[in-house]
Parts: structure tokens; C-alpha cells; sequence
């Protein structure tokens, strides 16, 4: 067993459904990212499904994973998207989604990406600053439109996250002070150009215990009865995304438990829930395959150098993430302490630490559970070319990024004359 329920083991080889993954190293090359469309399929459906008959609204957080075929698949699927960018608008447009599904979150959108959003009628600005409010009333009014608007509201509670993504603390950047949201909704007369439409929160992510989500439920409902008992009436809730996936021993609440709790929360309110989930969707649905370029065995460490690196995957470095590392043929020789690394010159280049394995050059690993924040946080350092990405679709393999070339690389730069 691998633990991931699509990356299965077959007479000591590593497949993705039906498919070795050696198949696909040498049909497409490495490193690349492998996803199971049914593990994505399988994982919206767990979420849509825990709703019952609850109205609610699935806005899967593109930034996790931005590549069109995900988008696609979730689009057809009936998932609305959360967005960061004029550029992740694009991208959902571009692969079939409904902006009018569509939520804007971020703290820093700029003229021209409010203005392609309210061009587009998407279903709400996830605002996070009276600056960013006055703007947008701005720009609503210049182009005769009426921006519907939830404020993100920063509730101070403890995500029990790594401190880069925990965003919900009042001393992170995100969102604003329930106070002053509070104030703000009710000077509503302020903004023509706004309708209140929503509240919203996000507090981090990875999150892999329910308490945070019910602290910071809690302290959404007591403003949502706070303005409803001045008359003040919301249409929706959105609770952003956060939850945690399994990388290794980690135990997070399961989708249908988590939305079950969410539902359980908010029995007695009639607004539609909306929630921003990202990792949970396509985390384990996903796979970095990389080579064993050489083993290089010094006197205190041993190294497996493979031909994925920090730029492909950059969670180990950025944040000390572990990802399970898997050899695709598995046997029974002895195993030793290896560092798995990749050819980047940053000593910070790692994908894992002291990983007991069997290693010979030439073979193939599985980094695991890289299907978010993987190829979306993927840059070009070192020059070098960004790896492709293929899906599997029922035993068959589909290309859903060509790997980069460094002509591309050129494309954008000019020398002086
Ligand atoms: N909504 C908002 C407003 C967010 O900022 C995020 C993630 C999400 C939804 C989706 O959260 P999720 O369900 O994926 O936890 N690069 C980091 C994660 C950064 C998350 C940023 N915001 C990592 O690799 O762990």
C-alpha cells in the first residue's frame, strides 16, 4: 500500500490507476507532474456530497493548482473558483468556468483587475481593506455598476499552521478586524457603489485540526447577528479554505467531516456557505516524478541527486514541508540514509531529509502529494525549463502542459542594441 489511494503498488511497482508511472518517465520525460482525475473527481464529489441539501457554493482556490485542465474538470464538475489575480480570472474563463461562480479574494487587486471582475459579473469581491473599498466603489462608479462585496474579516484565532500560511492572526495582513468590518457594513450609505453582499474569512492553511474553523465560525456568526440586528441582511457566508491533507502522519478531519461541522455550526442561519478549498481538492490527487540522476556518498551523508529541484517544487525549501518520497520499483535491498536533492545550487535545495531507501541511478522516484502549491509555485531559477504536467484520464494519458523549452525561456528578453 502507498496510502494514496491512486498511487498503488503492483508487483513492486509504483502505478498511477492502471498506468506505471515508468511508462510515463519514458514516454514524457522527467520531471513531471502526474494527476488522477478520479482522486480529483473523487474529492470534489466528497465535499459536494457532505452539503446534502445545505445551499452552497464550492470555490475551489485556483492558486493551489492553476493548470486549465483542473480548472476544467472542477468547472465541469459545477465548482465555482476563488481567485487572487486578473490572470486566475482569465484562467477560468479561459477553461469553462462561471465567473458568476467566482469569488476575488487577495489583499492588493489593482485597478485593472477590479475592473476585468466587474466586466466579468463575478459573484463577490472578497474585500480586505476600507483602501481597497473605497476603490473599488470608485471604479464600480465609473463603469455604472454595483460591486457586491463581503468583507474579509481577520477573526484573530490560532490556525495552528507553519506561520507563512497562517493568515487569520491580527497580525497578518489579511482581512480586517471584526470591529471595523462591523462598522464599515453599517455605513454602507458610504459606498453606493457596493452592495454587501457576503462575509468572508479565511484564517491559514493546511489546517489539520476543527477547532480553529469553529472559533473563527463562531465569531462570524456573532457579527452576522450583530448586523442583522441592525436591519443588515447577508446573502452568504464564505468560509475560505484551510483544510489540511495528509503528507505524512498528519490525521485531519475528513472532507465530509469538516463540512458536516460547518453545516452543524450554521443549522439555525439560512445563508448559502460558501468555502475556498485548494490543497484539500487536489493535494493528494497529485505526484512529482523525478530521476535519479547519481548517488554521491560522502564520508557523513548520502545523496541521491535527481533531476527535480527546488524550482519544480518548492515547498520543502520555502516552508521544511515533508513530502513522502516513493521509489517506483520497490525491492527488497538494503536500504540507506539518503538526502534527496536536486541540481539547484542552493544548499536549500532539498525535496527530503534523511529518507531510508534503496536507490540505484536511473530509477525513478514519486515525490508525493504535490498536486497543490507544486507546479503553481514552480519558477524558472537555474533556467531551467518548467516540467510538463499530464493527467490521467481512465488509463489513459493525457498531456496538460508541454514541458517548457528554453526558447520560451528567451522569448520575453532583449539585449541592448
Ligand atoms: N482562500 C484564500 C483567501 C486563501 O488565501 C487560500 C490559500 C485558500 C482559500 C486555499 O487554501 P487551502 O484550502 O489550499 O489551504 N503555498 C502554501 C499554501 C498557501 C496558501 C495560501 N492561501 C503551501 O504550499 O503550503
Amino acid at each position: 500500500m502507498s496510502g494514496f489511494p491512486e498511487f498503488i503498488y503492483r508487483n513492486n511497482e509504483l502505478f498511477v490507476e492502471s498506468v506505471p508511472l515508468e511508462q510515463i518517465a519514458a514516454e514524457f520525460g522527467t520531471p513531471c507532474y502526474v494527476y488522477s482525475r478520479s482522486a480529483l473527481t473523487r474529492a470534489y464529489q466528497e465535499f459536494d456530497s457532505a452539503f446534502a441539501d445545505r445551499d452552497h457554493l464550492i470555490c475551489y482556490a485556483v492558486k493551489a493548482n492553476a493548470n486549465l485542465a483542473i480548472l476544467n474538470l472542477f468547472a465541469r464538475l459545477g465548482s465555482g473558483f476563488d481567485i487572487v489575480s486578473g490572470g486566475e480570472l482569465l484562467r477560468v474563463i479561459k477553461a469553462g468556468g462561471n465567473p458568476q461562480k467566482t469569488v476575488f479574494s487577495g489583499v492588493g487587486k489593482n485597478t485593472e483587475e477590479m475592473r476585468m471582475a466587474l466586466e466579468a459579473n463575478i459573484l463577490c469581491f472578497n474585500v480586505e481593506s476600507e483602501a481597497e473599498l473605497i476603490a473599488l466603489n470608485q471604479i464600480a462608479k465609473d463603469m455604472s455598476k454595483i460591486a457586491p462585496v463581503s468583507l474579509r474579516v481577520n477573526p484573530d484565532v490560532d490556525a495552528k499552521t507553519h506561520p507563512y500560511i497562517s493568515t487569520g492572526l491580527k497580525e497578518n495582513k489579511f482581512g480586517m478586524p471584526i470591529s471595523e468590518a462591523e462598522r464599515i457594513y453599517q455605513s454602507a450609505r458610504l459606498y453606493p457603489h457596493v452592495r454587501f453582499t457576503g462575509l468572508d474569512c479565511h484564517i491559514g492553511s493546511q489546517l489539520t485540526e476543527i477547532e480553529p474553523f469553529m472559533q473563527a465560525i463562531e465569531k462570524i456568526l456573532n457579527l452576522l447577528n450583530n448586523l442583522k440586528s441592525r436591519g443588515l441582511e447577508i446573502e452568504h457566508l464564505d468560509f475560505g479554505g484551510g483544510l489540511g491533507i495528509r503528507y505524512a502522519h498528519e490525521t485531519p478531519p475528513s472532507i465530509k467531516n469538516y463540512v458536516s461541522t460547518l453545516c452543524a455550526s450554521t443549522n439555525d442561519i439560512k445563508q448559502r456557505l460558501l468555502i475556498e478549498p485548494g490543497r484539500s481538492l487536489v493535494g493528494n490527487a497529485g505526484i512529482l516524478l523525478t530521476r535519479i540522476e547519481y548517488l554521491k556518498h560522502t564520508p557523513v551523508r548520502n545523496f541521491a541527486i535527481v533531476d527535480a529541484a527546488m524550482n519544480d517544487l518548492m515547498r520543502p525549501a520555502l516552508y521544511d514541508a515533508y513530502h513522502e518520497i516513493l521509489p517506483v520499483n520497490k525491492h527488497d535491498r538494503e536500504t540507506q540514509n539518503y538526502q534527496i536533492v536536486g541540481p539547484v545550487c542552493e544548499t536549500g535545495d532539498f525535496l527530503g531529509h534523511d529518507r531510508k531507501l534503496s536507490l540505484t541511478t536511473g530509477n525513478l522516484l514519486a515525490i508525493m502529494s504535490a498536486g497543490a502549491y507544486g507546479m503553481s509555485m514552480s519558477s524558472n531559477y537555474n533556467t531551467r525549463p518548467r516540467a510538463a504536467e499530464v493527467m490521467i484520464d481512465k488509463g489513459t494519458v493525457h498531456i496538460i502542459r508541454q514541458r517548457e523549452t528554453i526558447d520560451q525561456l528567451f522569448a520575453t528578453e532583449r539585449v541592448l542594441p
